[in-house]
């Protein structure tokens, strides 16, 4: 059994997050944790929000609540989304943490002693019109990079470009659009990342690919104990091309201004010690969230030794046999890639570095873009209203936006779950339990022997569970749900040419074969659907009154967990198909404005 750390990206404090959120990260990461454990492996799998920065004051201000009663509020609202999402988090933690401020603090203090943190005088830009000193993302200007008009003090969302509020030409504030600004002296923490230029580079070439296919490097592979996962594939080329871009570009690792000008965030200090000068200073966000990653492992132990969770992360401790894997949109990939390993190599500690960062490009919507402020898309509480998790699971994954940009239409969504959910997979589920109650009882029947055709369904099945391991071991999201979508197609097309209700006419043992044979594959269709499709999956298993939740190794073994004399009931329909009318009235809902 291996110990597998899966992260999802952290989803910022304010307001509800749309499907293109929930596909870019927290989807694919759920994905992931449900078929490792599914494997046997030993899974942690967190997530956290992330709290701090100006987004989370302004929010908070306009909901007229203080910036911590407003946080605590929306982290209740967001985990009862997750929960609602069947997102299996081992713990949902929060960035404001005493364990987050305690740990970045402690690495703050690691940085200084590294001689690493330069404390500069600075300007900054001041706002006389809103009265205050704007934070980078509050400030907005032409892309000094690419010409995009509403790029943003800290990166541009067209080109990923990290920025600088002083790099923007034409800056205005965001707040109130005023071009009143001036730069004021100021003093702030500087991380010198570029110093670690040259071990952030190998260690970046170190997981691009090597020609050789898969990517073994013993170091980190050697201390598994069997059966581990294969080797981890090289990194998605979106992963490693914006890291090499933002690496080898002149500027792409700047040192960077670690603290801000705000009340509302961890205090400046180092390690337990005050920092003179910085008092009135908290930590920049892009700081202290990746950190939460670790101080979200030290939450989920709380009350319990610290060793529980140092097992995880210090490789002192035990974590060097743990394999640690991160998911993300591609915006997050700077700060992953270079960012937060600057933090960790930099402390000269023997933190855990991630293994593998699994990224996503954006989902559009209907022809556009998911918008917040227009209302555009479906944000996550609207679509568990009108739809169970599964059914957006389903298409959301398969539809994973890997390759290129994917586009969510709501014709594609309603073919998709009425083909693949309830045609092909409710359907097999149905007709097979109906059929058994009909003909022979509410328990699997006994009597007949498999034949040509049912070895050649074994053969099929066994050579596309293969298949379809193989790619939710290299995290090919799209490429799994194809091959999941194929074990159960195989499944219908045999029913179809067994055709027991016709053979049961003349031979009721070989349609007694047949049938047992087809109950058995739901229990199977239900453990190998689990990752994508829990509740459906768990309806499955209820159905099939069993608890056997094995992955098959072998599916001729696998195709007789369920004997003759057990007993079963028919579920009542999994999926329901989406009507015209619902499609044509939910897109009007949703289309914004
Ligand atoms: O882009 C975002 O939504 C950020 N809140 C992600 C943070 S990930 C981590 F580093 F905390
Ligand atoms: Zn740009």
């Amino acid at each position: 059994m291996a110990r597998i750390l899966i992260t999802s990206a952290l989803p910022y404090i304010n307001g509800i997050k749309h499907l293109g959120n929930l596909v870019g990260s927290q989807l694919p990461a759920d994905l992931y944790a449900r078929y490792m454990r599914a494997r046997g492996h030993e899974v942690l799998f967190l997530c956290a929000t992330d709290e701090h920065g100006t987004p989370a004051e302004l929010a908070a201000a306009k909901a007229g609540e203080p910036v911590a009663e407003y946080c605590a509020r929306m982290w209740g609202v967001q985990k009862d989304l997750a929960d609602g999402f069947g997102l299996s988090f081992d713990h949902y933690g929060r960035s404001s943490s005493p364990e987050n401020h305690a740990l970045t603090q402690h690495f703050a203090g690691k940085l200084f002693e590294a001689g690493l943190i330069d404390e500069v005088s600075e300007k900054q830009v001041y706002s006389n019109a809103d009265g205050r000193f704007l934070p980078d993302r509050y400030i907005e200007g032409t892309c000094p990079n690419c010409g995009y008009e509403r790029a943003r003090g800290d990166q541009c969302e067209n080109c990923t470009k990290q920025l600088d509020p002083t790099d923007l030409i034409d800056p205005r504030s965001a707040i109130s659009g005023s071009t009143d600004l001036e730069v004021r002296e100021t003093k702030h923490l500087y991380l010198r990342q570029s110093q670690l230029k040259q071990r952030l580079s190998e260690w970046i070439s170190s997981k691009e690919p090597t020609g050789h296919g898969y990517f073994d490097d013993a170091s980190e592979q050697g201390n598994e104990t069997p059966p581990a996962p294969p080797p981890l594939p090289p990194w998605p080329i979106l992963t490693t091309s914006i890291a090499r871009k933002w690496l080898n570009d002149g500027d792409g690792l700047q040192d960077r201004g670690i603290t801000r000008d705000l009340d509302w965030g961890v205090p400046v200090r180092r390690g337990k010690e005050d920092w003179p000068g910085m008092e009135d200073k908290v930590f920049y966000v892009w700081f202290d969230a990746p950190i939460e990653y670790i101080a979200c492992a030290a939450e989920w132990a709380r009350g319990r030794p610290d060793s529980e969770w140092e097992r995880w992360w210090r490789t002192d401790k035990g974590a060097s046999d743990v394999r640690y894997v991160q998911f993300m949109g591609k915006d997050n990939v700077p700060f992953h890639t270079l960012s937060f390993p600057a933090t960790i190599i930099g402390s000269r500690e023997p933190w855990k570095l991630v293994d593998y960062i699994k990224s996503f490009n954006y989902l559009n919507y209907d022809g556009g873009q998911f918008s917040t402020s227009q209302g555009r898309g479906i944000f996550m509480d609207a679509a568990l209203e009108i739809l169970p998790a599964d059914y957006w699971r389903w298409w959301l994954l398969s539809h994973a936006p890997e390759n290129s940009d994917s586009e969510f239409t709501w014709e594609n969504f309603q073919a998709s779950v009425n083909k693949d959910l309830a045609d092909v997979l409710g359907n097999f589920v149905s007709r097979v339990t109906k059929f058994c109650l009909s003909k022979f009882g509410e328990a699997v029947p006994a009597g007949g022997d498999w034949g040509a055709e049912e070895e050649a369904l074994i053969a099929r099945l066994q050579k596309g569970l293969a298949a379809y391991e193989a790619q939710l071991d290299a995290m090919e999201v799209r490429k799994s749900a194809t091959e999941l979508r194929a074990l159960w197609v195989a499944g219908n097309e045999y029913l179809q040419a067994a055709a027991p209700w016709s053979v049961f006419k003349e031979d009721p043992d070989r349609a007694a074969a047949q049938i047992r044979l087809a109950l058995n594959l739901i229990r199977v269709y239900a453990v190998l659907s689990a990752p994508f499709i829990p509740d459906a999956a768990a309806k499955m298993l209820a159905a099939m009154n069993t608890l056997d939740t094995d992955w098959p190794g072998d599916m001729r073994a696998a195709l007789t967990a369920l004997p003759a004399g057990h007993g079963f009931s028919v579920p009542d329909v999994l999926f329901q198909k989406i009507t015209d009318d619902e499609r044509e009235a939910w897109q009007t809902r949703f289309s914004g404005g």
